[in-house]
């Protein structure tokens, strides 16, 4: 038995689970994160979040959907499933659970579930349009699938920085090198077409980071994991980045979030498409 499946065997997901970009994942929240979807998700739903990292939305949903709804949170590391589970156990909800499951290939029955969410998963996906019609299969004939992704391509930063653009360069293509799409929120209403979904319902929001505690968050971050996570072993495995490039990409972040008039901000792209 091999461990759970995934696209092609390029693929490979961008960030990795290290700490900083687990600690980054794991402020999210439903309020925010599925806000476009949440006053069509309604006890007594059965929803599946697929691709739920460490869980804090998986969490929300859960009580959102409270008394009679129930959440199923699936990701295919073992490790961050782990996490998830420490993360939800100070809540007790009974409505939750947490397993190691790739979203291509659930096993779950058909037509089990009436909700389906995913929250930046399908860039990651070197075959998104395979994963949706799993998620469809799963899905009770009238049943809903909401994902947001962000789309690098339409971000905003301030003021111009080289080192910042190279950061951009870098996790385009380590992106694209491991399979996934730092574009994918142009691209989720035709993934969702071709996947077979109906009714669909398109909305964007944006984050912004432009007040001293988002800038130094949003700064911080992206200062460390451009070293340690992932992200920095792939750039310098595939011979896209040296090590000393990204140190200067790092005090780029750092130096940013000191920086007069300091911006961010970068569209996310809702979809909620019906099966
Ligand atoms: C950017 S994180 C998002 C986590 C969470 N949804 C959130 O927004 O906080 C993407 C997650 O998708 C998971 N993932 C990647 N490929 C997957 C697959 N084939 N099946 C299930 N999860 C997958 C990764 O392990 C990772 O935890």
């Amino acid at each position: 038995m091999t461990g759970p499946i995934s696209g092609s065997s390029e693929e490979k997901y961008t960030h990795g689970h290290h700490a900083s970009v687990v600690a980054a994942h794991a402020v999210r929240r439903a309020s925010e994160a599925a806000a476009f979807v949440l006053p069509q998700l309604k006890s007594p739903m059965r929803l599946l979040d697929f691709g739920c990292g460490p869980g804090t939305i998986t969490v929300d949903l859960a009580e959102h959907l409270l008394p009679d709804g129930s959440v199923l949170g699936i990701d295919n590391s073992e490790a961050v499933i782990e996490q998830a589970r420490t993360n939800a156990s100070s809540k007790s909800l009974n409505n939750l659970e947490f397993e190691t499951n790739s979203v291509y290939e659930t096993g779950y029955e058909a037509d089990s579930f009436d909700a389906a969410y995913a929250h930046q998963v399908l860039q990651h996906l070197s075959e998104p349009v395979k994963a949706l019609k799993e998620v469809q299969r799963v899905l009770k004939p009238g049943g809903i699938c909401a994902v947001r992704e962000v789309d690098w391509g339409a971000s905003a930063l301030f003021p111009p920085d080289e080192r910042l653009e190279k950061f951009l360069d870098v996790y385009y293509k380590v992106a694209e090198r491991n399979g996934g799409d730092a574009h994918a929120g142009r691209r989720v209403k035709q993934w969702f077409t071709e996947a077979g979904f109906s009714n669909l319902q398109v909305t964007t929001s944006t984050w912004t980071f432009s007040d001293e505690t988002g800038l130094k968050w949003w700064g911080e971050q992206w200062a460390e994991r451009i070293l340690r996570s992932d992200l920095a072993k792939r750039a310098v495995e595939y011979g896209i980045a040296t090590e000393a490039e990204l140190a200067e990409i790092s005090q780029g972040w750092l130096d940013w979030v000191q920086a007069e008039g300091a911006f961010f901000a970068f569209m996310q792209v809702e979809v909620v498409g019906t099966k």
